[in-house]
């Protein structure tokens, strides 16, 4: 079912913790499987005097996949400035998996969707203007975070879906 390259990062997942003083910490959820997902970054400045992500981790409860696209998005990101890190798509991150199985696509999207959120929250802190893109993502990935929690802690609501999926 996964390629080489994506048990690679499954098994041995790069930038894998949590990053104690971050900049920015962004939480997402998938309320479909409930799955759960953190990423962490440390902002810097480039010789341009640009915002770069310094360094980033990832935490994920979740799947084969989530895992593995979780490495991968943070390896993509590492370095880039945060306006670069917000154009990277759930197909940037499968691509440079070598693929995921169509059934597994969604999976990357919470892994871009996990970094957004950590940039919301850096650029919201430090009062630096949200790019109405990232307010709209931001809204969204916030709505289906307590769709996730709400579901993840209702055994009803769980037992409910679950008979449906
Ligand atoms: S099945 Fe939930 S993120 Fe993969």
């Amino acid at each position: 079912m996964y390629n080489e390259k994506v048990m690679d990062h499954f098994s041995n997942p790069r930038n894998m913790g949590v990053i104690e003083d971050a900049d920015g910490i962004g939480k997402v959820g998938n309320f479909v499987c409930g799955d759960i997902m953190w990423i962490y970054i440390k902002v810097g400045k480039n010789n341009n005097s640009e915002d770069i992500i310094e360094d980033i981790r990832f935490r994920t409860m979740g799947c084969a996949a989530a895992i593995a696209t979780s490495s991968m998005a943070t390896e993509l990101a590492k370095g880039r400035t945060i306006t670069s890190a917000l154009k990277l798509t759930k197909q940037d991150v499968a691509d440079s998996l070598g693929g995921l199985p169509a059934v597994k696509l969604h999976c990357s999207l919470l892994a871009t969707d996990a970094l957004v959120e950590a940039i919301y929250d850096y650029l919201s802190k430090t009062g630096l203007p949200v790019p109405d893109d990232v307010l709209t993502k931001h809204n969204r990935i916030k709505t289906d975070l307590e769709k996730t929690e709400k579901k993840c802690m209702n055994p009803k609501v769980q037992q409910d879906s679950s008979t449906k999926d």
